[in-house]
Formats: C-alpha cells, sequence, structure tokens
C-alpha cells in the first residue's frame, strides 16, 4: 500500500517536535482534527543502544494512525538498524529526519547536517527504504545554506530511490529558526512535473487562515504546523474549518483548561509529576493566549509545585475569564 492510498488528498501534519508531540499531545492534536502525526525524532544511535527512553518514543496507539515514526542518524548500519527496530513497531510510515539544524545533531552529519554531503544523503535514504516494507518519507529544508538551495534536485533524487512523501522546511540549516520561511522552492518541487509522490509544506504557518492561502498558493498536498500548534491544538480544527470554508469556532476558556488538564495528566502517566510540571511549562502561554492580563497567572503556572496546584490555578483561570 503507498502512503498516498492512506492520506487524504490534503493533510495537515503536526510537525514533529522533541519534547512536544509525544504521545498526550498527539491525542490532543488529533481531536481537533490533525490528519497526520509524528513521533519526536528518535536517535538511531540511541536506538541500536537500546536506550529505554528513545525506545518509548516510539510508541503510539491505533488511534494516532497515520502515524510516522521519525528516526535521524547517519551511519548506515545504525539507519538501517533502527530502520527495522521502527518496522517492528509497525507505523504508517518511517520518517527521516534531515532537517535538524541544531548543532549536537547537524554537526554529527545528523539532520540537515547532511546537506552538504547530497550523495551521502541520497545513499542512506536508500538504505534506509531497502530495509523497511512501509512507506518511508523524508523531512528536509532547503539546503545547507543561502549559497546552494538544492532541493528540488534532492526532492526528484529521493523519489526516483523510493521514498513515498517529502516535507520541506523553507529555510536552510545555516539559517536555523531566523528570518522568514521562503516557501518558493517548496512551490517549485511541487511545481515539477516529475514529481508524484505528496509533497508537504512547512514554515511559520500560524493560522487557520494561512494554511488556506499557502495551500492554494503553493499547491502542496498537506502543511506541517509545528510551534504554532504548541499550546494551540486548536490551529487545526480552525483550518479544517477554514478548510472547508466554515465560521471560526471560539475555543471557550473552559475548554482550554480542561485540555489543558488533559494534557497534564497524559504527561504525568508519561512521565512523571516532576518530567510533566516542567515540560507543560512551553505549553501554558498557547493555551491562554489572547487572555487579557494573565502574566501572573502564567507566573504562577510555571513555578508550580504540584500537580494540585496547577489544577487549583487552572480553576482559578477558567472562574476568572471568558472569552
Ligand atoms: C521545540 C522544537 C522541537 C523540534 N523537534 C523536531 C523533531 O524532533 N523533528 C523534526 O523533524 N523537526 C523538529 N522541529 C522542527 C519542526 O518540526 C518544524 O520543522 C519547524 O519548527 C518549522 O515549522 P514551524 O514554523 O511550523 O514551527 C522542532 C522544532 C521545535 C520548535
Amino acid at each position: 500500500m503507498f502512503l498516498k492510498d492512506k492520506l487524504k488528498p490534503f493533510s495537515l501534519i503536526l510537525s514533529p517536535m522533541e519534547a512536544v508531540t509525544n504521545p498526550p499531545f498527539r491525542k490532543i492534536c488529533k481531536d481537533y482534527g490533525a490528519d497526520v502525526l509524528i513521533t519526536e525524532f528518535i536517535s538511531a544511535d540511541a536506538l541500536i543502544r537500546e536506550v529505554e527512553a528513545s525506545k518509548k518514543k516510539m510508541f503510539f496507539v491505533e488511534a494516532e494512525r497515520p502515524v510516522g515514526i521519525q528516526i535521524f542518524g547517519n551511519n548506515e548500519e545504525s539507519l538501517i538498524a533502527a530502520t527495522e527496530m521502527a518496522v517492528a513497531a509497525n507505523p504508517d510510515f518511517i520518517d527521516i529526519n534531515w532537517g535538524c539544524p541544531v548543532r549536537k545533531v547537524a554537526g554529527k552529519g545528523c539532520g540537515s547536517g547532511i546537506l552538504n554531503d547530497v550523495p551521502k544523503m541520497i545513499y542512506l535514504t536508500k538504505k534506509v527504504v531497502e530495509h523497511s516494507h512501509l512507506p518511508v518519507s523524508v523531512k528536509t529544508r532547503l539546503g545547507y545554506d543561502e549559497n546552494e538551495k538544492p532541493v528540488v534536485y534532492i526532492a526528484e533524487a529521493l523519489q526516483d530511490i523510493g521514498i513515498s512523501a517529502i516535507s520541506i522546511h523553507g529555510r536552510t540549516r545555516a539559517a536555523m529558526y531566523k528570518g522568514k520561511a521562503d516557501w518558493t522552492l517548496i512551490g517549485e518541487v511541487k511545481a515539477n512535473p516529475r514529481m508524484q509522490i505528496p509533497v508537504f509544506g512547512n514554515g511559520d504557518i500560524d493560522s487557520a487562515e494561512k494554511v488556506v492561502e499557502f495551500k492554494e498558493r503553493y499547491g502542496v498536498d498537506g502543511i506541517l504546523i509545528g510551534r504554532a500548534a504548541i499550546g494551540n491544538p486548536f490551529i487545526f480544527f480552525h483550518a479544517q474549518q477554514a478548510l472547508k470554508g466554515e465560521k471560526r469556532t471560539p475555543i471557550s476558556v473552559s475548554e482550554r483548561v480542561r485540555v489543558c488538564k488533559q494534557h497534564l495528566e497524559g504527561l504525568i502517566q508519561w512521565r512523571s509529576e516532576k518530567l510533566a510540571l516542567f515540560e507543560m511549562r512551553k505549553f501554558y502561554s498557547g493555551y491562554f493566549y489572547a487572555i487579557n492580563n494573565f502574566k501572573p497567572y502564567r507566573i504562577r503556572l510555571v513555578t508550580a509545585a504540584s500537580f494540585e496546584e496547577v489544577y487549583k490555578i487552572l480553576n482559578e483561570i477558567e472562574e476568572d475569564f471568558t472569552i
């Protein structure tokens, strides 16, 4: 079965994010309309060393399908072994991360660090494809730096060696997260008459309106939403509404509080109370975005020392604010 057959003609995808897109948050995004989910990135080297935390990241539930397990690496043997482990977990597809720009990853030739050695990128991707009976997708960037942005060539070459979809973040490795994502080349990849596989665009999509605008302007088969979904899983709901031309339904404070509690409880089960309280800190601003005078509550939330304390503050928020 081709990956294409498991996807809608246009997919809204929760962009994989380390310490964000774990099962509790993925479930919430799915409930609000994300069509495709992908795990956090998982180190191939750590997988073959049987590191428990990395193996755990491969976990997903049936309701998440279509779901991808994302791996990264630079070494042929470990990528092959990691592919086999990921395939054994039976997701719908394996996603290779050739996009991460952070030094501890890209500096070792993993993630977008591979973009200065495109032949190796193609070779290693081929090895993954050969060792997976499941579809393989690639997530990457435009190129290594401003001087060379070979993504149109890369997309074709990767399609030729058998990948089933490509996600492109409209920045180079060197750009990290700076400046604005440039979607022009993403549009060029999609417009290339030789491309048959789904082409997904990524970078700076922060509203439902932008989803519709960029879908229409660049003709992509799907859009990945990353940072704008942190604490705002509702963006998928609103984007689905916008794609259908429906009027936007506002999300009440009560609903946000309910989802925030669900997220916290899920994370406590997934990790521990201590780690969950810590990880939740980056979500509160998103969950309660656009609420006036929220700052004092946020400060209390991020310094709260227990689950009970966070709950108490969330209950206060529900009482004190309406939207
Ligand atoms: C906190 C954080 C963690 C990320 N972790 C991953 C990851 O594990 N795998 C990956 O492919 N990209 C990762 N990314 C990149 C995002 O998936 C996405 O490509 C990038 O943020 C651009 O999309 P956006 O503008 O919608 O955020 C991460 C980004 C952020 C902000």
